[in-house]
């Protein structure tokens, strides 16, 4: 004889693996999503550029950016977030990066726009190596889903020389 309590748990654990089921082809249907973003940004202004009392190299920048994430986003998608970082190579470090800004899209609408920014965080290098130096403008995005994994990537928006000379 089936008691009320068991049949509740029959219906329940059918339930639960319905619902883990959808999670799994929702966060499975991202792996076949190919986003195409496009990203572009110029440097429009260095406001400042100069080495601090302590020795490390300082750097403030105004960049026009164009952003289209639009095809991040998928029915399964909950935000984007999103910065641009400056990366460059030292000789202590092959890679240095260094977010300038970020920002949270929360919907497809708002995923696409041009602005101009100055940089939220500052360009602080850990010693004097920015004169002269090549700075990739790179953006990285982390598609953040409702259910199943975050997808990161990022791509080179521009490149760039800063001034062989302190303003
Ligand atoms: C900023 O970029 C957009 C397109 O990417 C361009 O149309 C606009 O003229 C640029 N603005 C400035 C001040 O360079």
């Amino acid at each position: 004889m089936y008691s009320f309590g068991y049949r509740f748990n029959t219906v329940f654990t059918a339930a639960a693996v319905l619902v883990a089921l959808l999670c799994g082809l929702a966060s499975f249907s991202d792996y076949f999503s190919t986003p195409s973003v496009h990203a572009s940004a110029q440097v429009l202004k260095i406001n400042r550029f100069r080495k601090q009392l302590n020795g490390n190299d300082e750097v403030a920048l105004t960049l026009n950016i164009s952003v289209d994430l639009q095809s991040t986003f998928t029915w399964n998608t909950k935000q984007v977030f999103l910065f641009i970082a400056a990366e460059y190579e030292t000789a202590k470090n092959s890679l240095n990066q260094i977010s300038l800004w970020d920002h949270i899209i929360p919907d497809k609408d708002k995923a696409k726009f041009q602005t101009q920014i100055t940089n939220k965080y500052p360009l602080i290098d850990q010693g004097s190596n920015l004169r002269g130096k090549k700075i990739k403008l790179v953006l990285h995005w982390h598609v953040m889903p409702k259910v199943g994994r975050m997808i990161k990537d990022n791509m080179v928006m521009s490149e760039f020389h800063l001034p062989e000379m302190y303003t």
